[in-house]
């Protein structure tokens, strides 16, 4: 395979990926960052994003040579051309956050083209990696004003968690330019080794693909949570109706487990995106707004749930009751508390006058994720124990295997009230039971024997 010559600015989540996993298929990659301190410590090798198999190849990246850590975009430019092999391919990698009025703020992605404009060699190609809204493919180009350098658009399919496998192991890579067909193919050789699908297309089309995945996948998961609430109504149980559809290979076993409601960085953000997008192209796009108000609608049936499971009543009161909750990231795997749904319930239950104790396996009491948590919303432990203790009931908020092998009968000597709220369908109820706790899931009878 042929060895490119790669700058990745930004090396935040996307791009310490993109740069590790590039360099690990053979490319010569500089990543360039802003943050003098982070690129002191990644040149040490020393990482504090938690993904697993990152730090081993960025270690290796470093000890190979392929990789290098710089600060500024520019400086990237000048080390590759420094090294006679002028950059090819440079990667925006920076944050896009959503503005006023669920508009992306683009002003990273801007500062950095303003950066680099002069500096670019002929022929090279700017790809937006970042999510972004459709159209800033073109905005880039206007913005870089050359028309020697060409712009494609990459999107990144990567879950929090399995990052680095799911850069490697990719169901697809996806690249558009208006550019030129050359520029998607220059990119997309970047992956051949990886032996993919890959979809070239046109720049709108492909920061759209991005949007679309995003928010089929939202709508899919509050489709599953109505459904769950349904089962309830009528007496089913959502873990056999999921299993059943799933087997459809239409449909797909993944991502159809209900819950307190979905978030984190991603799924949020580019839901309200993509209706800016509708908005603004005078679409009105129903199902994606319906998605977001079922998910918003998630977090108070969470709050019904505890109430009733605990005072008898759905209007039964919360005040003054200690409640444990197990897991406050948004999902297992990750110490990311960006728009946890499991902080979204934490606020309505405070709200309702419940003093919460939370414990979460990847938030350690002293950590950075822990100093951005309200201390009036909620103590955070080390210990589940020691957050069940004189607790009315424990509510599971977030799916961490780890729950699963506590020592239930322990937690039961410790609670006063005796009753779980499992709102990931985590425990086997059997289990639950055994240990003298009732135990309450989502679109699953109460009397369910075991958890599949
Ligand atoms: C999501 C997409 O899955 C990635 O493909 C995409 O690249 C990424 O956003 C992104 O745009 O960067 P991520 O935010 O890491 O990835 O999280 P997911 O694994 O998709 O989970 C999202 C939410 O859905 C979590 O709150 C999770 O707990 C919830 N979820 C997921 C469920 O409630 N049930 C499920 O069956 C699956």
């Amino acid at each position: 395979m042929f060895a490119r010559t790669v700058a990745v600015v930004g090396t935040g989540y996307v791009g310490l990926t993109t740069g590790a996993c590039l360099a690990s298929l053979g490319h010569r990659v500089v990543c360039a960052d802003i943050d003098e301190d982070k690129v002191a410590a990644l040149s040490r090798g020393e990482i504090t994003i938690r993904e697993p198999g990152l730090a081993d190849l960025v270690a290796e990246g470093v000890a190979a040579g392929r990789l290098s850590f710089v600060v500024g975009a520019a400086q990237a430019l000048k080390e590759l051309e420094g090294e006679g092999k002028p950059v090819e391919v440079l990667f925006l990698c920076v944050p896009t956050p959503m503005g006023v009025g669920g508009v992306a703020d683009l002003s990273a992605v801007e500062a950095v083209v303003e950066e680099v404009r002069d500096a670019m060699p002929p022929g090279c190609v700017v790809v937006n990696k970042s999510t972004v809204p459709v159209g800033t493919a073109d905005r880039t180009a206007e913005l870089l004003a050359r028309p020697d350098v060409q712009v494609a658009s990459n999107p990144e399919f990567l879950r929090e968690g399995s990052a680095v496998h799911d850069f490697l192991h990719p169901d697809r890579i996806v690249v558009g330019s208006n550019s030129s067909q050359d520029a998607a193919e220059r990119v997309a050789a970047l992956y051949a080794r990886l032996g993919a699908p890959t979809v070239l297309t046109d720049a709108a089309s492909a920061e759209m693909i991005k949007y679309a995945a995003n928010c089929f996948l939202a709508m899919k998961l509050s489709y599953v949570n109505a459904l769950a609430e349904l089962c309830e109504r009528v007496d089913a149980d959502v873990s056999d109706v999921t299993e059943g559809m799933g087997y459809d290979r239409r449909i797909g076993q993944a991502f159809l487990s209900p819950g307190p409601g979905w978030g984190g960085s991603c799924l949020p953000k580019d839901t309200h995106a993509l209706l800016q997008v509708a908005d603004s192209a005078d679409f009105e796009f129903r199902l994606v707004r319906a998605s977001i108000d079922t998910n918003t609608r998630q977090f108070s049936r969470m709050v019904d749930k505890v109430r009733l499971a605990v005072t008898g009543s759905r209007n039964g009161s919360l005040t003054r009751v200690r409640l444990a909750l197990f897991g406050l990231t948004f999902k297992a795997g990750t110490d990311d508390l960006r728009d946890s749904p499991a902080l979204g319930v934490a606020a309505l239950l405070r709200q309702a006058g419940a003093d919460l104790v939370a414990y979460d396996p990847g938030v350690a009491v002293d950590s950075p994720a822990a100093r951005t948590l309200d201390s009036h919303l909620l103590t955070l432990v080390g210990d589940p124990y020691e957050a069940a203790a004189g607790a009315e009931a424990v509510v599971v908020l977030t799916e961490w295997p780890e729950f699963r092998a506590l020592d239930w009968a322990r937690v039961a000597e410790s609670t006063t009230g005796g009753t779980v709220v499992d709102t990931r369908n985590l425990l086997d109820p059997a289990v639950i039971r055994r240990a003298g706790l009732s135990w309450t899931g989502v679109g699953r009878p109460t009397t369910v024997a075991a958890a599949r």
